[in-house]
């Protein structure tokens, strides 16, 4: 198995930068669209070996160096007890969105083997299968409780942001239910089989940095720290450049950064004791090969002295994106960084 990924996860030296995109199964692949116009896309996450095989297409096509189950931040929540939809056009629909106490104590803590087995039958063909790790994922509960408070996506996620403020023993059970979840989510795809797992708390920058530390940080934390196994862990905050210090006391060996920040001052803020992953500007993929090329080298020259570096989008790789550009865009890393 290619281990430069698992190696940089450690800090241990590589002979190039690995690579991943995240978001990178998805709409911007012609063949994710071909399996995608069979089937809906809750189908596609619950049929192992559709979404094993979607799974696989990003690493033959652009030559990744690690693999991203497919499958959706909202699965365990549909398995809490919340109706889930996906629109075309409003993206995610959570219904009936809790906003009481009869409404959290319904919820149910998830067994992943019995409520979400396809998961863990993905994880265990897509072992075989591969020759790069297997990163597993879930969402974290501060981003998790957006939608199911919200319903869905949301502007200014005022009754979120309401139930902290107004009914702070409510959220707070709340999150220890989301958690507890998350944690038994994650283990089970540990126990399946893959090599690492990531985080994303991609709605952690709308919080105060106080804010994050008091009602976002903690479950985390609770949750690397209860993790067994020994695979690395990533915490990817969406947004959070201006509380890296705060991100970094999760407790995961490699912290995500958004394009936010220039990677420099993100070592700065982060110092040289956890990998770190990131941080091209998604959109930086509409431009030329060679503006990509120049943005890649920035990112590689600033990495400097940190413990360790996954190259990645400082977001999700966004469905218009030309397959062409990631495809030059992972070349140019591997190419770059290459002490061969
Ligand atoms: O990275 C990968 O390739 C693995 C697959 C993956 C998906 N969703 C597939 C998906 C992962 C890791 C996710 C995580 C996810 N889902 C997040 C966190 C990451 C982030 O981008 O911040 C969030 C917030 C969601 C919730 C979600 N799912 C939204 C808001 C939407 C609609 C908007 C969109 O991106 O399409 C989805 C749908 C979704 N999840 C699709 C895919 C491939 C598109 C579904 C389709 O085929 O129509």
């Amino acid at each position: 198995m290619n281990e430069t990924f698992l190696k940089a996860c450690r800090g241990e030296k590589t002979s190039y930068t690995p690579v991943w995109l995240m978001r990178q199964a998805g709409r911007y692949l012609p063949e994710y669209q071909k399996v995608r116009s069979k089937v809906d896309f809750l189908t596609l996450c619950k049929t192992p070996e559709l979404a094993a095989e979607v799974t696989i297409q990003p690493v033959d096509v652009l030559n990744v160096d690690v693999a991203i189950l497919f499958s959706d931040i909202l699965i365990p929540v549909e398995a809490m007890g919340m109706k889930l939809e996906f629109s075309e056009a409003k993206g995610p629909i959570l219904y009936e969105p809790l906003r009481d106490d009869v409404s959290v104590l319904k919820l149910r803590t998830i067994k992943p083997e019995e409520d979400v087995p396809f998961v863990m039958d993905a994880i265990k063909l897509l072992v075989k299968k591969l020759n790069v790790p297997l990163i597993g994922f879930s969402g974290a509960p501060f981003t998790l409780a957006t939608y199911m408070i919200e319903g869905g996506s949301s502007r200014n996620f005022v009754n979120t942001k309401k139930m902290m403020f107004q009914a702070p023993d409510l959220y707070s059970k709340l999150m220890e239910k989301i958690t507890a979840t998350v944690i038994s989510y994650l283990q089970a795809q540990i126990d399946a089989g893959v090599n690492a797992v990531q985080i994303f708390d991609s709605w952690a920058g709308i919080l105060s940095p106080v804010d994050f530390e008091m009602f976002a940080l903690p479950y985390v934390k609770k949750i690397i720290a209860s993790l067994k196994g020994n695979v690395p862990v990533i915490y990817f905050a969406h947004n959070s450049s201006a509380m890296l210090g705060r991100v970094k006391q999760s407790g995961a060996d490699v912290i995500g950064i958004d394009w936010r920040i220039e990677v420099p001052d993100a070592v700065n803020a982060l110092g040289n004791d956890v990998t770190v992953q990131g941080n091209l500007d998604p959109c930086v993929l509409f431009g030329t090969k060679d503006l990509i090329r120049e943005r890649v080298a920035h990112i590689l020259k600033g990495i400097g002295n940190a413990k360790g570096h996954i190259f990645n989008l400082g977001h999700g790789i966004l469905p218009e994106t030309p397959v062409e550009n990631a495809i030059a865009m992972v070349e140019a890393v591997h190419e770059l960084s290459s002490n061969a």
